[in-house]
């Protein structure tokens, strides 16, 4: 009889990853590095240090535990970072991971800053990938450079060119920040829409200091979503990708139109999803600083202890985050940054 992954006898039974509430974790992201090639300013800080090396998981070790989630009900996986493309030979990854669509993966994505996409958006496609979420916070070359301190629009308009040559499917992420960005929201839309690409809305969330005032650039979607009412037909759409966003079809731009608002509305009763960081910790919440080390129960106890170690997962997750954005109150809800956990 042919050995299967399931038939293999150190590998411990498996069941569905149902958490305490009765969420079903089907949605894996795996933040692949926390570094970046640039430095949002509501993401990072200028002087960032990042994770050592020596701790960052093998490519064999992220398959490991990948195939372990698979196997346990996860049907989409996002590769993230930090920028995911800059890790060296990430294609390999990607090639690895592709393997499992069809073998219970439905989905393998990534949310990338876009730069590197040049030179890898045939190789995505080539390995499973359909769909990438790429962020673009504005359309101004010297906007772009101010809020990512170090990016080139053109290179990432670019690297969006191809990724569309390559017969990707492509969502747009604009953190909405006022005073900075906001003014652009139509510009942004319009350009999305018009090339057929998704566009989805987020507000600026307090995770790890990065030197700004959040507060001051804090921009609640919802009321924004009434200012564009005014110029654009919004109608609620049931279009579902298993994030957290919720959508409009926009009449007038013909396009989808998503917002995440973790700020002014909680969507955490329909979670399903875990972050693994680049060094094998695993955190049940953006937001919160619950985690397994599953670095440790891979290295120290193999298969079995990772196995047992994901329903522990199950047992700390918890209910939701509760991020607070007021003057007055602590000025981040948790001391990592959104690179660290994975977005
Ligand atoms: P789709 O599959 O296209 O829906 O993507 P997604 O929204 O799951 O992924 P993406 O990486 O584009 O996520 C966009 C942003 O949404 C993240 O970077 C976070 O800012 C936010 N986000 C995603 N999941 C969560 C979550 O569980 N909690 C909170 N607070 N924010 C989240
Ligand atoms: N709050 C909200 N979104 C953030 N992102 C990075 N940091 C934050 C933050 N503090 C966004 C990026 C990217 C996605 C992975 O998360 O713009 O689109
Ligand atoms: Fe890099 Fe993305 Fe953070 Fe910008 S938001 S610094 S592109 S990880």
């Amino acid at each position: 009889m042919a050995t299967t992954l399931l038939s293999q006898p150190n590998i411990a039974p498996t069941g569905a990853l149902i958490d305490r509430y009765g969420r079903a974790i089907t949605y894996l992201r795996v933040s692949v590095t926390d570094r970046c090639d640039f430095r949002c300013t509501y993401c990072m800080s200028e002087q960032m240090s990042f994770l050592p090396k020596k701790d960052v998981l093998s490519f064999e070790e992220i398959d490991t535990i990948v195939s372990a989630f698979v196997r346990r009900g996860v049907r989409k996986v996002r590769l993230t970072g930090g920028e995911p493309l800059v890790r060296r030979d990430i294609m390999d990854l990607v090639q690895t991971i592709g393997g499992h669509l069809g073998s219970g993966l439905e989905e393998l994505t990534l949310t990338t800053n876009g730069s590197q996409l040049r030179r890898y958006a045939a190789g995505l496609a080539a390995a499973g990938v359909k769909r990438l979420n790429v962020s673009v916070d504005t359309l101004d070359a010297q906007n772009f450079a101010e809020i990512t301190r170090r990016g080139r629009l053109a290179e990432v308009l670019d690297g969006i060119d191809a990724a569309a040559e390559a017969g990707l499917k492509i969502k747009i992420n604009m953190v909405a920040m006022r005073g900075v960005n906001d003014a652009e929201i139509p510009a942004v839309l319009e350009w999305a829409h018009g090339r057929g690409f998704g566009l989805t809305l987020i507000e600026g969330m307090p995770l790890g200091e990065v030197g700004i005032d959040r507060v001051e650039s804090y921009l609640p979607l919802r009321e924004l979503r009434e200012t564009l009412g005014q110029r654009y037909t919004l109608e609620p759409a049931a279009h579902r990708t298993g994030g957290p966003a919720r959508y409009d079809f926009v009449k007038e731009t013909n396009g989808l139109l998503g917002f995440i608002t973790p700020m002014s509305h909680n969507f955490c009763e329909s979670c399903n999803r875990v972050r693994l960081t680049a060094t094998g910790q695993l955190y049940m919440c953006l937001g919160q600083d619950d985690m397994v080390d599953l670095r440790l129960a891979l290295r120290e106890g193999g298969p079995e202890a990772l196995n047992a170690a994901l329903d522990q997962a199950m047992q700390l997750k918890p209910k939701g985050h509760d991020f607070v954005l007021e003057r007055g109150a602590p000025t981040v809800a948790v001391a990592r940054h959104m690179s660290v956990t994975g977005g």
